[in-house]
């Protein structure tokens, strides 16, 4: 028998209402396929009883399957899109899973460590499972958990599920229906995310691992905690419940996302639609965050400036993209408050047993607020009493949540998986934190942060300056979309921005890239470049304490070598033209804040040759957007 556990980290959509549950579960998973794409599934209550229809491959695959074989009517209905860490992804192993009695379908993101023992138990009693799934186990035990005798009878199906969840271990958000409940969807979760929706109209209700689920119907939600359950039920509305069946009060939300801009727009991938909206992504994340008095005002940052005081030390955990924003944040936090700060790849922060007590802070990036390996790191600097701040994008996720003060970039929602507009905007919402810290520590004096704050209130528009510029680096794009190799190099800023131009390569063109430190070609990297090997470098603003020079020495050193030299160079900056092959120029900004602008290059660079390679650009391969696993 291959065991596995499969469905780790999935979209999950429940619906009740008026409406046709069929067309609300297909448009809120295609919203939410950049969650996984392995595979799609759905269920509805029908008038006889469960309709299922789910296939192996993306969605597109699923409504073929469905225009061909549609679903008897039906308003109440569960859907699933999933990414699977270990075994195939087949039609049977998709979710929703039934119950041995047909009554209860199931979808599932996360993992149920203690699933095997589950399984035993249910095939001594004769259960026959159908599918390799940790999830089907669910489907079963919540059919046997359901008493028909419990009273009310509107809280039958959640106390099945409350009394299940009590059983399990490990992460999980669950939806389920029941054919004897007709107008409910039932919901749990334990460390993998869940939101609900309340409808405009009267009954009308949704669950969904993100507010995409549900944003084309209803911009109110509820958040729901850590071992909830909630019950949407059509005529008796939403009730949330903890597994000991006390009634809870969950806070509303309202999402300032518009519909449309959980959409495409006409572009033909959401990537290219969220580079050029970074100048709006930078303008909002700084708006009304920067008095002219050059005061920074956070309103959600829930630390007094005694607390902030008295920090003697920061930690910046995040992953992927979120980690390259930290490392820059890095530079400017050091620079301006005097604070050492240290970035940490979130998946290592807490196995390492790091230094952490009260006086220290730690801030946690990240684009969903919901990547489970910065969620642990940020739980274990809570154990240890370290203050803990949350930079994030997702309102009503869960590491803001958890945070003791949260900064919300505001870039919108971000569906394609590589994230772009999101990056930028935690490279804003890092500078308004590092620049709060100064006022707060008094490090910076109030007329040097007004000049910093003139600088960033510029960026919006040398954003999107920069992005009408990018045909010649789409024109690069094609000509290099043939490379085995593309190297990054950068100094000091511009060694993250360089890390990020490498992931973003990887990520979508499927690439071997590599980015490093410039002052590091000399160690080593120096022997991969051959004749013609592209390098992508980044060159910083002259200055005082600058690494212009040293870096033009290293693009003079590896052209030499034979590499073809891609450089990015602020305007004016043509000392480095006789060593380029190809020479980009951005506007002038400050060293510090050069990322904002040296990075759009390097995703509009990947995006192109991803598309040139006839990829997809939104869903790359074996990734998902947001990882709720560690
Ligand atoms: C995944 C995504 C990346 C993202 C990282 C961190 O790996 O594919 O694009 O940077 O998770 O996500 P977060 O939501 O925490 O920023």
């Amino acid at each position: 028998m291959l065991v596995t556990t499969l469905g780790r980290m999935c979209g999950i959509i429940g619906y009740v209402g008026a409406s046709s549950a069929e067309d609300v579960v297909l448009a809120g998973l295609r919203r939410m396929e950049y969650r996984g794409y392995d595979s799609a599934g759905i269920a509805l209550v029908t008038a006889d009883g469960l309709a299922i229809a789910k296939k192996a491959g993306k969605l597109a695959n699923l409504e073929k399957v469905l225009a061909d074989q549609p679903l008897p009517p039906a308003t109440t209905g569960v859907g699933h899109t999933r990414w699977a860490t270990h075994g195939p992804p087949v039609d049977r192993n998709a979710h929703p899973h039934i119950s041995d009695d047909g009554k209860v379908a199931v979808v599932h993101n996360g993992i149920i460590e203690n699933f095997a023992a589950l399984r035993s138990e249910l095939e001594r009693q004769g259960v026959e499972l159908s599918s390799d799934t940790d999830t089907e186990v669910v489907a079963h035990l919540l059919a046997g958990a359901y008493d028909s005798s419990t009273e009310p009878a509107t809280d039958r199906f959640a106390a099945a599920m409350r009394a299940v969840c009590l059983r399990l271990e490990g992460a999980f958000t669950l939806v389920a229906i029941h054919t004897d409940h007709p107008g409910q969807v039932v919901g749990a979760r334990r460390n993998s995310p869940l939101v609900a929706g309340i409808g405009e109209g009267a009954g009308e209700y949704f669950l969904g691992s993100d507010v995409s689920a549900f944003i084309a119907h209803t911009r109110d939600a509820l958040e729901l905690g850590q071992d909830q359950v909630v019950t949407l039920d059509v005529e008796h509305g939403i009730a949330v419940t903890d597994l000991a069946g006390t009634s809870l009060q969950p806070r509303r939300f309202h999402v300032d996302w518009s519909a449309a801009a959980a959409e495409k727009g006409g572009y033909p991938w959401f990537m290219l639609k969220e580079i050029d909206e970074q100048p709006a992504a930078i303008a909002d994340t700084l708006r009304g965050r920067l008095a002219d008095t050059g005061q920074i005002v956070l309103d959600e940052v829930r630390l007094s400036d005694e607390d902030l005081r008295d920090i003697d030390k920061v930690f910046i955990v995040a992953c992927g993209t979120s980690n390259h924003a930290a490392m820059v944040s890095k530079y400017a936090i050091e620079h301006w408050t005097r604070l050492p700060c240290e970035v940490e790849l979130a998946s290592e922060f807490r196995y390492r047993d790091p230094v952490l007590d009260r006086s220290t802070l730690v801030i946690a990036i990240s684009q969903s607020g919901e990547t489970m390996d910065t969620l642990m790191a940020l739980r274990h600097a809570k154990d240890q009493r370290a203050r803990v701040l949350a930079i994030c994008n997702t309102n009503g996720s869960t590491i803001p949540r958890e945070s003791d003060a949260v900064l919300y970039t505001r870039a919108g929602p971000e569906v394609a998986v590589a994230s772009t507009k999101a990056f930028l905007a935690q490279l804003a919402a890092c500078y308004l934190v590092a620049l709060y810290l100064a006022q707060a520590r008094g490090t910076k004096y109030a007329d040097e942060i007004a000049t910093i704050v003139a600088q960033l209130n510029k960026l919006p528009d040398a954003v999107a300056e920069t992005l009408g510029r990018m045909d010649q680096v789409r024109a690069i794009g094609r000509e290099l979309a043939k490379e085995p190799t593309i190297l990054f190099v950068g100094r000091h800023v511009g060694y993250p921005v360089a890390l990020e131009g490498a992931l973003k390569l990887k990520e979508l063109a499927y690439i071997h890239a590599e980015g490093f430190a410039a002052g590091e070609l000399k160690h080593g990297y120096i022997s991969l470049i051959e004749q013609g090997t592209p390098v992508v470098a980044v060159v910083p603003a002259r200055g005082r304490n600058s690494v212009h020079s040293k870096v033009i020495s290293n693009i003079q050193e590896i052209r030499a070598r034979g590499a073809k030299t891609i450089v990015i160079a602020a305007d004016g900056d043509d000392e480095v033209a006789p060593y380029a092959d190809h020479l980009i120029h951005v506007p002038k900004t400050p060293t510090l804040l050069a990322p904002v602008l040296t990075t759009i290059p390097m995703q509009v660079l990947a995006c192109e040759i991803a598309d040139t390679r006839g990829l997809d650009v939104d869903q790359p391969r074996n990734l998902a957007k947001s990882v709720t696993v560690e």
